[in-house]
């Protein structure tokens, strides 16, 4: 039987109405407009779309929206004045600063110094080191989009073998954490993994997140299996001169054998920034400490 597509635009559109519902909450109970800075630095195409599409669902779920551009030659001591204003500024709960940053711009100086209260994208070390030892903080966007699919398909997922290929400090990591809170067994496979298709063929829970277009084959899944492809890979299209997006997962092949698998696009990217507004909606809750209803 062929596996279940999992629909992340349905699923995203469906988390941001519950976070534009939490929002109205708060204005009408709290007087309380949470706020989401996004900080750019430098022009790099990419980003550019990712921080529009970011504000402007963040402006759609009823919340402020503070976009920040530095040109590509900023410096970090420039930056680092930026953040300390967003860090004490009562109308931002929280702030993002997209990456990459430009080569003279330490990256973990600037995370280092985002307020770990409003740090949306879980990336300051006292927001991973709440990860690691399962305590309640703010959890990256991705994997914590990961966890909410997975638990959609799935329902609990404890007792069962998970494996995540890729070990980043984004996704592999804090994904493989987040599911051993969920009790699953947890293995983080990577390039120095030995036989990755047997290892991946014990999973009822696969997650690929190591950026190689369609490199997980039908061969490597085991029948009934759950697959989630956080990969976003552009590729060269049949038509000349033209190019598509395709994940870590040869999703076509694979669907054959799983029981449920997500799509690229409209699998783990709409949900990741439906995650981002989960995040400040948290952060602001948190800083009035109030329970966030999502
Ligand atoms: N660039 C690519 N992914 C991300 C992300 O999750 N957060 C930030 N800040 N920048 C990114």
């Amino acid at each position: 039987m062929p596996a279940r597509l999992m629909d992340g635009t349905a699923f995203a559109a469906k988390l941001r109405e519950r976070v534009k519902d939490g929002v109205d909450g708060l204005r009408r109970d709290h007087d309380l407009v949470p706020g989401l800075a996004v900080v750019l630095v430098g022009d790099n195409p990419a980003s550019r779309v990712y921080v529009k599409n970011k504000a402007a669902r963040t402006v759609e779920a009823g919340m402020r929206s503070f976009e920040h551009r530095l040109p590509a030659n900023a410096s970090e001591e420039s930056l680092m004045a930026l953040i300390a204003g967003l860090n004490a500024d009562p109308a931002v709960h929280g702030i993002l600063v997209q990456l990459p940053l430009p080569p003279q711009i330490q990256e973990s100086a600037v995370l280092n110094a985002v307020a770990p209260a409003k740090d949306v994208d879980g990336f300051h070390p006292i927001n991973v080191g709440l990860l690691a030892t399962g305590k309640p903080g703010l959890v990256p966007c991705t994997p914590l989009a990961c966890l909410m699919l997975a638990k959609e398909a799935l329902g609990t997922l404890e007792g069962l073998d998970a494996v995540v290929i890729g070990r980043s400090n984004i996704v592999g990591k804090p994904v493989a954490q987040l599911l051993l809170t969920e009790n699953c067994t947890v293995t983080v496979a990577h390039s120095k993994t030995r036989d990755l298709p047997a290892v991946c063929r014990r999973a009822d829970l696969l997650i690929a997140a190591v950026g190689r277009p369609e490199m997980v084959k039908a061969d490597w899944i085991k029948p009934g299996a759950t697959v989630i492809d956080v990969g976003i890979n552009r590729v060269d299209a049949a038509e000349a001169g033209k190019t598509r997006l395709v994940g870590d997962v040869d999703t076509l092949a694979c669907a054959s054998i799983a029981g449920a698998i997500t799509p690229v696009p409209g699998g783990v990217g709409p949900m990741t920034i439906a995650c981002l507004l989960v995040n400040t909606l948290r952060a602001a809750c948190a800083g009035l400490g109030t329970q966030s209803p999502v």
